[in-house]
């Protein structure tokens, strides 16, 4: 990763911006469909096995129109599954340079395994046509029993192997989510960058409840999608007998609803457990509308249990996905908020390239006091505890050795009991030579 960090060119600050809308922009994308292949894989592993065990037809054929429903086509999966995680690696990349790239590591390895599950969920649903196919050319040929015999073997292989490919993936999804929640989650939470071990960030609180969020979105709108799809989309599913749609229709309400209801709880954990530098009133804005659009889908869902009119099914899924949207929106501010400083470092270093572009032989002036304003304020002070310790217990100790500081600035150590680990603030060496002139002298004035 090292590598990647150093092809990346200096960004302006229009570019981070840039960059930051187009990654909300992928995780419209992004979110929505891999919510519903994970949940609807799940419904239609579960009903398959169930309805094998049981010879129910009806469940065989939920299980095979779930799956159809959730994957779309192969193109879709190859869009908004695999191309939008690229995009998105690419863009964290750059957003992330400079500092620790461990956001960007926990997005590759989602990459791959996402990928890796939506091929596998790709052959579980194409192989299970191919089981119906050959289940009814077994029964055209039921008089030339050799034939219905062999038929039969290679039925029963590729169902198999369907189930295997289904399951398989299902869980290579699970890990991949899993692992691209605790990416996003740790772009917020910038002191956790030095954690290099992969189990605890994992079973973090922070990773774990935003994970659980993201599988109850992900219940919930496969219900939805579900609805919408048999129900409303191109005049509803053709040929649908009563006791199908009634089943169909009943199973999805209460996939969409029961997550829906616990939803609100931990999307308030997750806002009440971001860092204070994450929160803004357009956090708490979206926040809001996220909340209001999720009670107004409680009604929906009500008034189409109630009167099982389908024209509440497109409401329902709107609904919800709107929701979706208004919770990325919140979070992806949220984000911005948290990374303020880091954005301030890119905006600086490109500076820093455009003056010497554009006048090569002055020399370029960076300001310490400007760096120690816009980042190192947030925790320390000259003469009194904020996060870490002030300078004028601190300083002295470096005996206004300047390369001394700077070293702890590029690689900041533990030195001081009784405060947490300083995060790297990510400065490159000129950034941290500036700013260490600049607090050794300002400190004297406390002395
Ligand atoms: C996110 C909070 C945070 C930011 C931002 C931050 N620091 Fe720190 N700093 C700390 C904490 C916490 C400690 C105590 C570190 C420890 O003992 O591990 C510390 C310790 C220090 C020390 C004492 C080191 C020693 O050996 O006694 C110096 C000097 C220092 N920081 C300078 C800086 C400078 C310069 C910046 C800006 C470029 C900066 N810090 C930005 C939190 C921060």
């Amino acid at each position: 990763m090292n590598l990647l960090n150093k092809l990346v060119i200096p960004l302006s600050p229009e570019h981070i911006e840039l960059l930051h809308n187009i990654s909300m922009l992928i995780f419209f994308l992004f979110v929505p469909y891999i919510s519903i292949v994970l949940g609807g894989t799940v419904v239609s592993l579960y009903y398959k096995s169930k309805g094998l065990k049981k010879n129910n037809p009806i469940y065989l054929r939920y299980a095979k129109d779930v799956i159809e429903t959730v994957t779309i086509n192969k193109s879709m999966g190859l869009m908004l599954g695999i191309v939008t995680l690229i995009t998105s690696i690419l863009i964290y990349i750059q957003l992330f340079h400079s500092t620790n790239l461990i956001t960007v590591n926990y997005l590759f390895w989602a990459f791959i395994f996402v990928t890796i599950g939506v091929i596998l969920i790709y052959t579980f649903r194409y192989s299970s046509s191919f089981s119906e196919l050959l289940n009814s050319i077994k029964e055209a040929s039921e008089e030339e029993e050799t034939v219905a015999h062999e038929v039969e073997k290679y039925r029963i292989n590729s169902r198999k192997l369907s189930l295997k490919a289904g399951r398989f993936g299902f869980a290579f999804l699970i890990i991949g989510t899993w692992l691209f929640t605790a990416g996003v989650t740790l772009g917020f939470f910038t002191s956790k960058w030095t954690d290099t071990r992969v189990l605890s960030i994992l079973f973090s609180w922070a990773v774990i409840s935003r994970y659980i969020t993201f599988i109850l979105i992900s219940t919930s709108f496969t219900g939805a999608t579900i609805l919408f799809n048999f129900f409303y989309w191109e005049g509803g599913k053709k040929n649908l007998d009563d006791e199908y749609k009634n089943f169909a229709r009943n199973n999805a309400i209460i996939l969409t609803s029961v997550p829906a209801v616990i939803l609100p709880l931990f999307l308030l954990l997750d806002l009440t457990d971001l860092p204070g530098s994450a929160l803004s009133g357009t956090v708490f804005s979206y926040f809001t509308i996220g909340l209001l659009l999720l009670f107004l889908g409680y009604h929906y869902l009500y008034l189409m249990y109630k009167n099982s009119n389908a024209k509440y099914s497109v409401h329902i899924f709107l609904v919800m996905l709107l929701t979706i949207l208004a919770t990325i929106i919140s979070d992806q501010t949220a984000m911005i908020n948290a990374n303020k400083q880091q954005t301030f470092v890119l905006a600086q270093n490109f500076e820093n390239v455009m003056a010497k572009l554009t006048a090569s032989s002055a020399p370029t002036t960076i300001s310490g006091e400007d760096i120690y304003k816009n980042i190192c304020s947030a925790c320390h002070s000259f003469d009194h505890k904020v996060v870490g310790p002030p300078y004028n217990q601190t300083l002295p100790t470096f005996n206004g050795d300047v390369d001394k500081l700077v070293k702890f600035i590029l690689h900041p150590t533990h030195p001081v009991p009784g405060y947490p680990d300083m995060p790297n603030p990510g400065l490159n060496p000129a950034q941290a030579h500036a700013v260490a002139t600049y607090i050794l002298k300002e400190v004297k004035k406390y002395e």
